[in-house]
């Protein structure tokens, strides 16, 4: 009999694979690359994707026997959920495989942005020894504002407390009193942007959130502002973002995401107040390790018709 056709479309953990074990047919192909990626859907039941792959509905319609797409990882963004649906095919994810690495990553663009650990290492290693431009910013007594309270805002938020923080949070969804348990103040957006001396964006890209930190709001900002984002590229808009830090609105950001990826000449790059990492939030052994083998176990239920937990 033939095994389920598992096509792999970016890099999935060993571990993740050795959950699939051999009760499949597992097939690689590079997601990336539409040219590859359409054909190669072709007699296949599930795919599983990171986020470079887009899930839309031209590739759904390239694969009639698809029954399950499970996305190794949070965001569902590059995954046409109402298409896939549509066409009868379960969509899964593993929502909390990655948050800690994520919150962790966040903290880790806060500091390198305010003691300008990049720049002064890029500096040193070209030979300059340059201590007086490269004086940083303390957290001390900052005030730290978190766009989104979710599961990363949430850990964000956690961590950041002990560096005697003020922490204030806009968060439609959540109620002040449940923030107030995190020691988080709920607040508009626009007292976020007035009020923070570093913003952190946690929350899904969507038609609401696309542009929602534009030119007006980075009009609104301390200059002393710093921006991070972690979650979503295009929440912040990246020309505004430019502009702000070139007239000196803005003094720095921290920016692991894009908005088209993988991207090599951002107008971002060029300025020395910016720290980029290619959309590493996710990428911790420990993370992949978790996303491969959740999906993988979720693969294994869908394709065996059973019920599928949230993982
Ligand atoms: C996610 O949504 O899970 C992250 O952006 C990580 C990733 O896609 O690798």
């Amino acid at each position: 009999m033939n095994k389920p056709v598992v096509l792999v479309a970016e890099e999935l953990s060993e571990a993740g694979l050795a959950v699939l074990g051999a009760d499949f047919e597992v097939r690689h192909t590079d997601g990336a690359d539409r040219a590859q990626f359409l054909p190669a859907l072709a007699g296949v039941d599930a795919l599983i994707v990171r986020s470079a792959t887009q899930v839309d509905a031209e590739a759904i319609a390239h694969a009639p026997k698809l029954r399950v797409v499970a996305r190794a990882g949070v965001g569902l963004d590059n995954v046409d959920v109402e298409a896939a649906t549509k066409a009868g095919v379960m969509v899964v994810n593993a929502p909390t495989s990655n948050i800690t690495s994520a919150a962790e990553h966040t903290v880790a663009l806060i500091l390198a942005s305010a003691r300008n650990v990049a720049q002064a290492h890029s500096a040193l290693k070209a030979g300059e020894w340059k201590r007086s431009k490269y004086t940083g910013v303390e957290l001390d007594e900052k005030v730290i504002g978190i766009l989104g309270l979710g599961k990363i805002g949430q850990l964000v938020a956690q961590r950041l407390q002990p560096f005697g923080v003020e922490l204030i949070a806009y968060d439609p969804y959540l109620q002040p009193a449940r923030a107030a348990q995190m020691g988080v103040r709920l607040a508009s957006l626009e007292e976020v942007l007035r009020e923070s001396d570093f913003i952190t964006v946690h929350l899904p890209k969507s038609k609401e959130t696309i542009g929602l930190i534009g030119d007006r709001e980075l009009h609104t900002v301390k200059p002393s502002v710093r921006l991070i984002n972690v979650a979503r590229g295009g929440i912040i808009d990246e020309n505004a973002l430019y502009s702000a830090i070139k007239e000196g609105r803005v003094a720095g950001a921290g920016i692991d995401v894009f908005p088209k990826e993988p991207v090599t000449d951002s107008p971002l790059f060029e300025l020395d107040q910016v720290v980029v990492t290619p959309h590493l939030g996710a990428s911790t052994h420990e993370a992949q390790e978790k996303a491969g083998t959740q999906v993988a176990r979720s693969v294994k239920l869908a394709l065996a018709g059973e019920f599928v937990p949230d993982a």
